[in-house]
């Protein structure tokens, strides 16, 4: 044994030695860029290759012979997903690997808070860490293009501009973890219905003005490390080898320095993989049986078909070089970053962060008393209440379950009904109301009618001993209900969840109505609804926030991230025809153009039921009057738009004051205004705090086809200062002098 001991020394002595000098490429103390260009000089052209393409479902080969790792990917972008069976989509059974949820993407929006999606970022990066992943497959800043999108949920809302400010804290604290965010989907995969093929055509303004901004944002100032190319194509071509979005846009024009990794069977040809921008490619289809290869993912277009088409020379070998430099820059920034922390799930904290954003992204949309008394229904409070109904499948169900990709495998899960059981104790009395099937991807369960009308009747029969009646119902994440792979088929509440809530408020006047969804809904019902909360997919901790906000015990600030059109004729992108919405299976035209949620309501004069930028408080905040530091400016001046907003009313609050822009120029084309700057605010009863925005020739440009560049006119502008994009308090108007273009 000791022989041993003294041999194992010898023998570790002799390699230090003979390695005090270590490769270039793992020498942590030089640039990252030194030890690229090393490891890439010591490697094969198959071992350069190898890199491109996947080894399993979720992660792809590394280099054993020069100790270079694998890279890891995990879902996204609500937690870090259960582990998945290496050849085939089943969840692999581990027992380590639950975790938080996260609320989805479009509650976090609804915070309107850059901070929570720091803290957002920054805990999912430290599970994703712990989880032992390089890449978190997220976040997701597709606009909200109509409530038919099946993945709205895992999105940001409708605003570029929101979403860019929103994105950039959550990927610059993730990736803090030494874990890459994967920004999803570039792009302009904004419905789910032929999403494989459908052919995206739309101006260059939408696209510059729309559809790129939070991406841009989420490369140029998040400096996101990987970007995943969407399923659907533009403008003739896959997105995920998109000559003009990957090579052009991403980046030659944005500079991006990061891998482009395909959505999951989204690569369709080796030369273009080669040639238009892709980097690594994923989840493509091999049947196992017809397969060529000994090892079925050497078929992939980026295996052996690139290697054959290199060697040949049918493509420059420039091209393996830059995607294998791009592929292990992702490496040195995560798996072989040596500074990466351990990590941590489902910790104290992150619960915190959970509940915290829940707590500021529940919106309350409606509060009015039931009856022609002053007081609202909301907050409820516990004394005075015997007996408080909670009806609706949406309390009990795991909402975390279902949705596609971003299903998630919860280590804890507070139910609204659980929540609401901690606040309010025994006076809660429950009945599901509606039954609407289990969790299926990609299919659904027939409720039996009997079933829907028993579950009715018991609801409605407790309802008229309750004292008030919380109904939680919306969506699910049931196929076609905010799932991946399928559009909602109607823009109603599905299960019968539209007669019940006329039943119910029939017998019972005081009913809470909490709606769990990614999507806006329709609401025949709404005049006769006193109090409405639209509470999102609020995740592992979402019945605590919900149970909050409906006591009281946090007065709710959450504000719409995309509109509520009363009906789908409403809302731009379906008032075209079907070539605009969803297309006609080959091709869909944007005709709506930039005239996107707000932009159209306001433009067309359609109200929506619920605005973008609306949500009520329990507080009142009174607005001062808007004032500009100066009446003009010019060049790359900028000026101050000031506001003082007090709480006018008794209790602590959270007020978001939000800026639009509109161009009075009369020169070109423009929606009556844009978000351009927003605030959220703490302010106890009685205190006030100014407010105060720059406003710069940037926040005034458009995109303008015929310089294929941004651009300003001279002339009048007017700032709003609203609570909501309809909500306005005041305005101020002022004009810019482009005198950047007269010296042109
Ligand atoms: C989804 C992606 C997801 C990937 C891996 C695809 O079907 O579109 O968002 O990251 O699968 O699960």
């Amino acid at each position: 044994m000791k022989n041993k001991l003294i041999l194992g020394s010898l023998v570790l002595g002799a390699f230090f030695q003979a390695n005090a000098q270590l490769p270039v490429y793992l020498d942590q103390k030089l640039s990252m860029q030194l030890r690229v260009e090393d490891a890439l000089s010591r490697m094969t052209l198959e071992e350069k290759v190898k890199l491109c393409y996947a080894q399993s479902k979720f992660s792809s080969h590394g280099v054993p012979r020069l100790g270079i790792p694998e890279i890891w990917m995990s879902d996204g972008p609500h937690g870090v997903r259960a582990e998945i069976n290496w050849n085939d989509w089943g969840y692999a059974n581990w027992t380590n690997d639950s975790i938080t949820a996260f609320p989805a993407l479009t509650c976090l929006a609804a915070t309107w808070s850059p901070e929570l999606s720091g803290a957002y970022g920054g805990a999912i990066g430290a599970e994703a860490r712990f989880r032992k992943k390089d890449i978190l497959l997220g976040p997701g800043v597709n606009i909200y293009r109509t409530p038919m999108n099946g993945r709205n949920f895992e999105y940001m809302g409708e605003d570029p501009y929101l979403a860019s400010i929103l994105c950039v804290p959550y990927i610059q604290e993730l990736q803090k973890n030494g874990v890459a965010a994967c920004v999803k989907h570039f792009a302009l995969n904004n419905q789910e219905l032929w999403r494989g093929h459908i052919d995206v055509r739309l101006s260059d303004r939408a696209l510059h003005e729309i559809y790129l901004p939070a991406f841009k944002a989420a490369v140029l100032e998040g400096e996101a490390w990987s970007i995943m190319g969407a399923y659907n194509k533009v403008r003739g071509q896959h997105a995920c080898h998109n000559d003009f979005l990957l090579n052009k846009i991403l980046k030659q024009d944005w500079g991006f320095d990061g891998v482009v990794v395909t959505d999951w069977g989204g690569c369709h040809d080796t030369y273009e993989a080669a040639m238009y921008g892709l980097d690594m490619e994923m989840g493509s289809y091999t049947n196992g049986l017809t397969t060529e290869s000994e090892f079925t993912y050497d078929d992939y277009y980026l295996a052996k078909p690139y290697l054959t088409m290199l060697q040949n020379g049918e493509v420059p070998e420039s091209t393996i070089n830059d995607k294998a430099t791009r592929i292990l820059r992702t490496l040195y920034r995560t798996a072989m970053n040596p500074e990466k922390p351990f990590g941590a799930v489902a910790t104290p904290e992150h619960y915190s962060v959970a509940e915290e954003i829940g707590n500021e992204g529940i919106v309350l949309l409606k509060n009015s008393s039931p009856s022609r008394k002053a007081e609202k229904l909301l907050p409820l409070q516990a004394d005075r209440y015997n007996n408080i109904l909670v009806v609706g499948d949406n309390a009990v169900r795991f909402l975390n379950e279902g949705g596609g990709s971003s299903e998630l495998k919860v280590k804890d899960m507070i139910s609204p009904l659980e929540g609401l059981r901690s606040m309010y104790g025994d006076k809660i009395k429950f009945a599901q109301g509606y039954a609407s099937g289990r969790p299926m991807y990609g299919n659904i369960e027939e409720i039996p009618q009997s079933v829907t009308e028993s579950l009715r009747h018991e609801a409605v029969e407790m309802a008229k001993k309750a004292d008030v009646v919380i109904m939680v119902g919306g969506l699910n994440k049931n196929h076609y209900q905010d799932c991946e792979g399928g559009d909602r088929l109607s823009y109603g509440l599905p299960f019968g969840q539209n007669e019940l809530i006329e039943e119910l408020q029939k017998v019972n006047p005081n009913i809470v109505l909490v709606l769990l969804s990614g999507n806006a809904v329709e609401m025949p019902w709404v005049n006769k609804i006193p109090a409405i909360v639209q509470g999102w997919y609020l995740g592992s901790m979402g019945g605590k926030s919900l149970a909050n906000v409906i006591s009281g015990k946090v007065n709710p600030s959450g504000k719409l991230p995309f509109s509520f059109p009363a009906k789908l004729s409403d809302c731009g992108a379906h008032a075209f025809g079907e070539i605009s919405y969803p297309g006609d299976s080959i091709m869909q035209e944007y005709k709506e153009d930039i005239l996107v949620g707000y932009r159209w309501h306001d433009t067309k004069k359609i109200p929506a039921l619920f605005s973008f930028g609306h949500g009520l408080s329990y507080t009142t905040f009174e607005y001062g009057n808007a004032s500009a530091s100066a009446k003009s400016f010019s060049g790359n001046e900028e000026i101050r738009i000031n506001v003082t907003v007090k709480n006018s009313g008794k209790t602590a609050g959270k007020e978001v004051i939000q800026l639009y822009i509109g161009d009075e120029t009369g020169k070109i084309m423009r929606p009556v205004k844009e978000l351009k700057g927003f605030d959220k605010i703490a302010l106890q009863p009685g205190e006030q705090k100014e407010v105060s925005f720059i406003v710069k020739a940037g926040d005034l440009k458009y995109y303008d086809e015929a310089i294929g560049d941004w651009n300003v006119a001279s002339g009048k502008f007017k700032a709003y200062i609203g609570s909501s994009s309809t909500d306005i308090r005041s305005t101020v108007p002022f004009t810019y002098k482009n005198d950047l273009l007269v010296k042109k």
